[in-house]
């Protein structure tokens, strides 16, 4: 319980720290169609260096895997939290709402349920985007016209980790230790 708080403390600290350099937007953008990178860059930064990081460490761990194509997988990494463009999202928001999924998921859930409908108040939208990110970024995908592959597994982000296909059980991976 100690190690999991001082870790999110680390996580958060790190997050704050980090900044997109012209070295991650050059890697973002090799990847992605303009489009993609349209959306991918209406994220907030600290939310597209976490992308670029989970991204690279996907590579890393996808070489000589069978059946892991490296492409797909870095733009699995890079699109994997699109959704959460949906909501401006700070990063002392982003904290509370992790704080609150791993301590608090009542709570959470109940706040996140209170979001549902589009014109809700900001501050329950906030708990709704959070635990839906991965179906609202498919949705946000969709309408870009990307294609159905990368849309069913952004949307699986959402779903138990049971039920991840390798990719997204690399990408599990991965962005677990960011
Ligand atoms: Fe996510
Ligand atoms: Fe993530």
């Amino acid at each position: 319980m100690l190690a999991r708080l001082l870790y999110r403390f680390k996580q958060f600290w790190f997050a704050i720290a980090a900044g997109m350099d012209d070295e991650d937007r050059n890697f973002a953008r090799q990847y992605l169609n303009l489009k993609e990178a349209a959306l991918f860059f209406s994220l907030p930064g600290f939310e597209q260096k976490h992308a670029v990081v989970v991204a690279r460490k996907m590579r890393e761990e996808g070489k000589g895997v069978r059946g892991v194509e490296e492409r797909k997988l870095i733009r699995l990494g890079l699109l994997h939290d699109v959704g959460k463009a949906a909501e401006r999202l700070s990063i002392i928001d982003k904290s509370v709402l992790v704080i609150a999924h791993r301590f608090l998921p009542k709570l959470y859930d109940g706040l996140a349920k209170k979001g549902e409908a589009d014109k809700s108040a900001s501050f329950y939208r906030k708990f709704y985007v959070h635990k839906h990110h991965g179906a609202i970024g498919a949705e946000l995908l969709s309408k870009i016209g990307e294609s159905a592959d990368i849309i069913a597994e952004v949307k699986s982000h959402d779903r138990p980790f049971s039920s991840h296909d390798l990719y997204m059980r690399l990408l599990d991976f991965a962005d677990s230790t960011y």
